[in-house]
């Protein structure tokens, strides 16, 4: 039995705190900080997921065997090397990769080199900064718009502009270069070729040399139906993605997933956790968009009930390097996420509405996301509050349960877009 200390409090923390929680090999369960769902799973621990200091006493103090990061964010500060570089953690198994590795979502430039170096399939770019200034201009005067400009680092999902014409594409790069709108992570700015096509993400865990596949997924992330509007964390999703069949895949695989695996490998770049490769399908062809050292949300709210394996002895394996001895296996059935939202979302929103209507929920699983116990109610505690997920025999008729359910959920100001996997 292993002790296991997860950090984060979204709807992904909730979905992979069900899955974990269920495994026979897990022992004592936390949640850093975790949410009103993941209490029905574990013990939540009031400590930032960016504090080390705070992670570490949680660690000592109820003896972690494994630590799973569920953002970006602290494996980017790179929790995975402050716990090998300490003498009391390091023997914890970190789902994740080293500072180095996480570059391969920390900076934009930097993953751009990689799949460079690698002939890994990717928008045509070019990388500038302020004393390079003139030349990102002649470079944008020189494109075909759109124009996607994006700042180097981590951006909260914000760093991307896709610009129309030349004119907004200067302006965008612009601001952030040279008035470092993003602070320091606009200090450098990748300028890449737009590519038209559909996207879709697909996840590995890997053992640094072996991998193994887990089911794939699409997210949408504008608020508006018929992807319109703002982008959003996330507003649903559904697995398996038609568009994602047998040939397809297989040249996901030998072209982007194998390539990366080995790539990491042969740099000598330690690389023990999940790849969220963002992709995108131009013809029949891909191409990677973004990499991300983690998994994506909405998307493990489908991904992570369609893996029918332990999650922890998947983790397990992947600490010994053993994951080619794994036959990983996906359900047949698909899976659909409705998200939940505030009003006004993914602009100001008010918290602390009471949600009410779950004793009516039949079904469906509900992942929570913002939400806060209350005494003995539950409230709204972010922009995105719960994901109702659902099985089927296709993404149709898995989604018609999550609106079913997602219906009697009540509270103040809540929204949903009505019309998640509405091209299939
Ligand atoms: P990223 O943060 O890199 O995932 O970018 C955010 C979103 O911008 C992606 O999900 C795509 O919808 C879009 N995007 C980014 N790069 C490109 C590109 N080269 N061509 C078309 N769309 C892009
Ligand atoms: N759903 C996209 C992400 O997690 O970044």
């Amino acid at each position: 039995m292993k002790n296991i200390l997860l950090l984060g409090s979204g709807g992904r923390e909730c979905a992979l705190a069900w899955k974990l929680s269920h495994s026979p090999l897990c022992g004592k369960f936390y949640i850093a900080p975790g949410n009103a769902g993941t209490e029905a799973y574990g013990i939540n621990l009031p400590i930032s997921y960016n504090d080390f200091e705070g992670i570490k006493a949680a660690c000592i103090q109820y003896k972690i065997d494994i630590l799973i990061p569920g953002p970006e964010e602290p494996l980017v500060a790179g929790i995975y090397d402050y716990c090998k570089n300490d003498p009391e953690l390091k023997h914890i198994v970190v789902a994740g990769p080293s500072k180095e590795g996480a570059q391969m979502e920390g900076s934009k430039a930097w993953s751009k080199k990689f799949m460079e170096r690698h002939n890994i399939p990717t928008a045509a770019y070019k990388e500038f900064q302020l004393d390079s200034f003139e030349q990102g201009v002649a470079y944008i005067k020189r494109s075909e718009p759109p124009i996607v400009i994006k700042a180097d680092g981590l951006a909260a999902g914000k760093g991307v502009v896709i610009a129309q014409n030349t004119v907004e594409a200067v302006k965008a790069f612009r601001a952030m270069v040279m008035n470092e709108q993003f602070g320091a992570a606009s200090k450098k700015v990748v300028i890449e070729q737009f590519l038209d096509g559909i996207e879709l993400s697909v996840f590995v865990l890997s053992d640094g040399t072996n991998y193994v596949l887990l089911p794939e997924a699409k997210d949408y992330k504008r608020i508006g139906e018929g992807d319109t509007g703002l982008n959003t964390g996330g507003m649903g999703a559904i697995s398996p993605v038609p568009f994602a069949g047998n040939a397809f895949m297989s040249n996901v695989t030998e072209r982007i997933i194998k390539p990366t695996v080995k790539g990491l490998k042969d740099e000598g770049i330690v690389y023990k956790g999940f790849i969220f490769f963002g992709l995108i399908k131009v013809g029949d062809e891909p191409y990677v968009i973004e990499y991300n050292c983690r998994m994506g949300d909405p998307e493990t709210e489908v991904v992570i009930p369609r893996l029918e394996n332990d999650l922890v002895d998947l983790i397990l394996k992947m600490e010994e390097g053993k994951l080619n001895e794994v036959a990983v296996q996906h359900s047949t059935k698909a899976a659909g996420a409705v998200m939940m939202v505030s009003g006004g979302y993914p602009g100001d929103y008010e918290k602390g509405k009471v949600i009410t209507g779950f004793e009516k929920v039949k079904g469906s699983l509900l992942f929570h996301a913002g939400t806060i116990a209350n005494g003995s109610h539950i409230e709204t505690n972010g922009g995105r509050v719960i994901a109702v997920t659902s099985f089927g025999t296709d993404i149709k008729q898995a989604l018609a349960k999550s609106y079913e359910n997602a219906d009697v959920i009540q509270y103040e100001g809540r929204y949903y877009r009505k019309d998640i996997g509405f091209e299939f």
